[in-house]
Formats: C-alpha cells, structure tokens, sequence
C-alpha cells in the first residue's frame, strides 16, 4: 500500500529530537524554530514529560469514556488553575477541528440557532461537522443542518455591527482565533474583541475563541484573548496542549449544561494524552514558560526588526509574524537548506511564520537571528 499523497514534503527525515533540536538520518542536526506546526510547547522529548508518558505506558494507556479517569480530573484542575480559569468545565478530545466542531455544536445546542460568524483568514480546522451526515437525529444540532456560515471582514467593526443588526437573532456562534495563526499573525484590535463580545451578548450568540494555536502560553499568556480581559463562552485548544501527543480540549463556561451522550468521543481524554498534557503543564509552571515566551519573544522582535526586507512584524509572544517585502519562500528555504533552521510560512505568501518552543534558550534564538540577517543581507 501507497501512502495517500497529500502533503508536499521536504526530503529530511528526521529520526531524533531533543529540546529545540532534531537530527535527521544521516546525522545532520536541525534547529526548529516552527515545532511542526505550532505543536512543540516545552520542547522534543523533555525528560519530565518522557518519563511520565513512559511510566504510565507500564500501568494502562487506555480505556474508553465509560468508566472513572482519575487523570482527566488531574488534567482539569492544573489546566483550569494555570489558566486561571478553575470555573469552566472541560470536554477532551483528540484535535483542533474536532474541538472546534465540539464548540460549534454545544453552542447550537445552546441557543437553538444555527448560523455561525467567522472572520476573513480564519483557518479552524478541516472536518466539516461530521455529524451532519450522520444518521442519528439525536446527536446532530440545528447548526448541522445547513451550511449557514457567514464571513465578516477581520478587525471590521462596522460590516460586523450591520451582520448582527440583520441576522443577529439568526447567529448561534461567532467563532474567531485569539491571533489568527494560519492567516499570517493577525492580531485582533481590543475595540474588535470588545465589541463582538458586546454583540454576543446582546444578541445571546456564543463567543467561541479558538486557542488551538494561540494558546497554552504561546503569546505570551495562557490564551491570547485573556490579554484584553474578555470572557469567552468557549475555548478551543490542541496543538501545544500535548507537545505531539494528538489531544484536544473544549474549555466551557459554566453556563452551559452537560447531559449524557450531548458531546462524546473513543479516544479523547485517554491515558496517555492524559499524561502528556499534565506534563506539557507541570513543565509549564515549573519553569515559567509563559513568562520566557514574552522575554525571548521581546528579545527576537528586538534583535531582528531593523534586518533589511522586513516590511513589519507582528508578534505576541512567541508567535511572531514576520512580513516580508517579497515571498518568503526563498528565505524560509536558505534558513532550512543552508543554515538547518525551521521556520514555517502562511497563507499570506510574504509572512514568514516563526513558531519555537516556549523553553527556547536565549543561544539558541540568536542562531536564528544570525542566520536570518545573513540570509536577509544576502537577497
Ligand atoms: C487556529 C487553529 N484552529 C484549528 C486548527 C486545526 O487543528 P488540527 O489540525 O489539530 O485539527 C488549527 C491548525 O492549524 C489552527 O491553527
């Protein structure tokens, strides 16, 4: 059997990692300043989180939802107190999209209403409410129904206002990134954040924020949104959450009622990915990640932002945007090809997508920030 050829890959096959640092087969040593995808929170193979994942491989790895999982509860109470939001309620699962689909789901659930608000450059995952074409009238929610999605201009708070002024009574969910990651770090305005939440509360819409990539402390907080002190009715999350290990979360306020069978899934909360989040967030806490996610972000943005054909950056954290004045593709591949860094791109062709881990050391950003000024200077 073939594998389904979807992905354009680069010839490097990476067989080891430690820290900000994988090595390829052939024994050639990488600096990963993109953590596959936004993934790698506190780094390859930290030894807490390798001994944890490895003893609890000894004791069961996994059972379904249908008996007690003392480590979700674990899970619960750290993400909730290091999140600062003890209050909320949490339903595990194994993605991003599926956390979202969740999210989608449980605020039609909610209000009864089906149209859902999102914004230009939005990247929330690629199912497509599953449900939807499945034949159990009783696990589907109005939003599943219909297609009813509306696109609103980002950061537009006038095409916004006159959206809800004509279909506010229609819209279930608005859901929005806490900084749109696939869409080249956009970062939204407090008067954009403040006003959607003004509108879903008057209009009785759910505030869904998705955190999948901007969140577990990659800006710089637990949730970027928690910057402008807005309160979100539900929270996504994936990505850095497990460092690697598939898991995803829906964090729900409490306003929202549970009921058996109302949101389920095989995998999701299992031991393993239990082990791995409890460790993504012991490291977390013990050794101040968020805090060096502001200082070395500030230390990068600081370091490279008079480098010759960068038009602008756009930073929080360590989730930092860097635009360029032409296609940073050549840029991204002199990184990777001649100096072994990774970076990632995004779906504005000129913004290169800087993406480490939260415990990178300052030595190891300024490899990043040489090789950048040697390939910037050599355009
Ligand atoms: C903001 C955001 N939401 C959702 C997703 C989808 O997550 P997953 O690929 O785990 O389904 C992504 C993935 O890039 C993302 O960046």
């Amino acid at each position: 059997m073939n594998l389904f050829n979807v992905y354009p890959l680069f010839n490097i096959n990476p067989v080891k990692a430690q820290g900000s640092f994988l090595w390829d087969d052939k024994g050639k040593k990488y600096l990963d300043f993109y953590g596959g995808h936004a993934v790698i929170s506190i780094g390859h193979n930290h030894p807490h989180y390798q001994t944890q994942l490895k003893n609890q491989l000894d004791k069961i790895s996994f059972y379904s939802n249908s008996v007690q999982n003392e480590l979700q509860k674990e899970l619960a109470e750290k993400l909730g107190k290091l999140s600062g939001l003890e209050d909320y309620n949490l339903f595990l699962c194994n993605s991003g999209a599926e956390a979202n689909e969740n999210a989608l789901k449980l605020a039609s659930f909610h209000n009864g209403k089906s149209k859902v608000l999102y914004f230009s450059g939005s990247f929330h995952g690629r199912t497509s409410a599953a449900v939807s074409v499945t034949d159990n009238l009783k696990i589907a929610a109005p939003v599943n129904y219909d297609k009813r999605f509306i696109k609103s201009e980002w950061n537009n708070i006038e095409q916004l206002e006159a959206i809800f002024e004509n279909q506010g009574s229609e819209i279930s969910s608005v859901i929005i990134e806490g900084i749109q990651g696939v869409g080249g770090i956009m970062i939204p305005t407090v008067e954009f954040l403040t006003k959607i939440k003004e509108l879903c509360e008057k209009y009785d819409a759910v505030l869904i924020l998705d955190e999948v990539q901007s969140g577990y402390g990659r800006s710089g907080y637990f949730f970027a949104h928690q910057e402008f002190r807005i309160e979100a009715d539900i929270i996504t999350t994936a990505k850095g959450m497990g460092n690697g290990f598939p898991i995803g979360g829906v964090l729900i306020h409490p306003k929202f009622q549970a009921s058996n069978g109302l949101l389920g899934t095989t995998f999701g909360g299992n031991h393993l990915a239990c082990v791995a989040a409890i460790s993504v967030l012991d490291v977390m806490k013990d050794e101040n990640l968020i805090e060096n996610a502001q200082k070395m972000g500030e230390y990068i943005e600081s370091e490279i932002k008079n480098f010759p054909h960068i038009k602008i950056i756009r930073r929080k954290g360590l989730m930092i945007g860097i635009e360029l004045d032409r296609d940073c593709s050549e840029v991204r591949n002199s990184l990777l090809y001649s100096h072994y860094i990774f970076t990632g791109n995004s779906n504005d062709k000129a913004v290169l997508r800087i993406l480490p881990a939260l415990n990178i050391k300052k030595e190891e950003t300024d490899l990043f920030i040489s090789a950048l000024k040697s390939v910037l200077e050599n355009l």
